[in-house]
């Protein structure tokens, strides 16, 4: 068993391999996803709306992310771990390495930033200090309140240039991964095309690198609601093994996200 590191996931995106990573938030869920094959797990702060019951992520901190990266660590053995950065947490450049250390000291190799071009020195920085950053662009959900709510971003052709701007320049800054929630899937695509580097979708259609999705909605257990670009993979199986393997296997097979998961 080899651990999946950055290089390999860039080789699984030259190799046109699709990456599959699931949120997770403890040590028994990182395990039972780590042994069905998962290659990537992230501490999401998603955790403020599935595991708090909040309506967004924004008051979650950075030792909510810290406690439970620590413990998806200890259930994971091969996926790649990738925690979030919450809100208000990497402002300046003294609160994010402060920041970001804890989280890697707690078990990450890798944090997640929300935010586009403006970015650009707090990537090179925390590289300089050893810390590898995954971006995060399209519906941001720190930015909730900014878009009036969680809606699709980059429909039109203005927003879409910009958004494809923002990854070109997040990339050349020192991303090795970026994630891009709720954008169209042409646009989508044309971003996975024009950087180098991995690109992970959630509600971004098909045709990116890979695919992500928050455990609970993967399950269908989400208390609030479930988003139109997620899937009940336990409804079929009944069975939570399954129901991952699942997961793996139609992302790896190009089956999901399916054009009624997608947005234009
Ligand atoms: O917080 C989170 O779970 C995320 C995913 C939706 C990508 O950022």
């Amino acid at each position: 068993m080899k651990k999946v590191t950055t290089s390999s996931l860039l080789k699984m995106k030259q190799e046109g391999q699709k990456i599959t990573a699931l949120t997770a938030y403890d040590a028994s869920f990182a395990k039972l996803f780590d042994e069905q094959g998962i290659d990537l797990l992230l501490i999401g702060d998603s955790l403020g709306m599935v595991l708090q019951g909040c309506d967004d992520t924004l008051a979650v901190s950075i030792d909510d992310i810290a406690y439970h990266t620590r413990s998806v660590r200890k259930g994971t053995k091969r996926a790649f771990v990738v925690a979030d950065m919450p809100f208000m947490s990497y402002s300046t450049p003294e609160q994010t390495y402060q920041n970001a250390a804890k989280l890697m000291a707690a078990g990450a190799s890798m944090v997640k930033l929300e935010g586009g071009e403006w970015l650009m020195e707090t990537i090179t920085g925390l590289n300089q200090r050893g810390v590898p950053v995954c971006g995060h662009l399209g519906l941001t959900p720190q930015s909730v309140h900014v878009f009036g709510g969680f809606k699709v971003q980059g429909r039109d052709d203005l927003q879409a240039e910009l958004l494809l701007e923002h990854a070109i320049k997040l990339a050349q800054a020192g991303i090795q991964l970026l994630v891009l929630e709720c954008v169209p899937v042409d646009l989508a695509a044309k971003i996975s095309e024009q950087v180098k580097i991995p690109v992970i979708g959630i509600g971004a259609g098909p045709k990116t690198d890979g695919q992500i999705l928050v455990m609970h909605d993967m399950f269908g257990i989400s208390a609030n609601y479930m988003p139109k670009f997620s899937k009940n993979y336990l409804e079929e199986s009944g069975d939570m093994r399954l129901a991952v393997k699942q997961f793996i296997d139609e992302v790896r097979q190009g089956a999901f996200p399916s054009e009624l998961h997608s947005f234009n």
